[in-house]
């Protein structure tokens, strides 16, 4: 069995959708979510997919090695980072190399970089009138969105759409490819 962690900081649609994949699936399991925000409704989702998870702060994430301590407890084949708004840290990277993923909701490197997130990237797009846009999945390094890219998926951008439609879009996109290439990953 196949051991992941997920961190994210926010909904946590991503984190739900792989842990519903890879119960079906039965190859891998979703050991822990640790996020950064308290009030995330990443947490209630776990709680009813009974899945653990945990918060922490800046002092156990990177300036101590308590959360480092967690992820070596549980030696994961795969960190997954899902939609999770903080640097990952250098020291923490150092112990997993080539085993943490991050997936962004943009073509990189456009839209890339500290700030761009969830829908600032999709009004960036709009703003841009970009006729094209898509996700990324790629491997952290000690640079925002910079890693080796792993996978991207693309979709049209319409005159008309707005950031609101654009981010169902990648929505879409993410929801069906993310699991995916996870999997291929773990399996490969
Ligand atoms: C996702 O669209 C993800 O690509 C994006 O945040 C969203 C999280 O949604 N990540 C970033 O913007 C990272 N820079 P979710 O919490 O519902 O999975």
């Amino acid at each position: 069995m196949k051991r992941l962690v997920i961190f994210a900081s926010g909904s946590g649609s991503n984190a739900e959708n792989l842990i519903n994949f890879f119960q079906k699936r039965g190859n891998v399991s979703v050991i822990q979510v640790l996020t950064n925000n308290p009030r995330a409704k990443v947490l209630d989702r776990c709680k009813k997919l009974k899945i653990s998870a945990l918060s922490f702060n800046k002092i156990a994430f990177s300036e101590t090695e308590d959360v480092l301590n967690i992820l070596k407890t549980i030696e994961p084949d795969l960190i997954i980072l899902a939609g999770f708004l903080w640097k990952f840290p250098e020291f923490i990277l150092n112990h997993f190399p080539n085993r943490v993923i991050n997936i962004h909701p943009s073509l990189l490197p456009k839209y890339g970089g500290k700030g761009m997130y969830g829908k600032h990237v999709h009004e960036a797009v709009v703003n841009k009138k970009e006729s094209e846009t898509g996700i990324t999945i790629h491997y952290v390094n000690a640079q925002y969105d910079e890693g080796a890219i792993i996978f991207q998926a693309k979709c049209a951008v319409l005159a008309s759409d707005s950031a609101e439609d654009v981010a169902k879009k990648i929505h879409k996109l993410e929801m069906e490819h993310f699991p995916i290439v996870v999997d291929r990953l773990l399996t490969s």
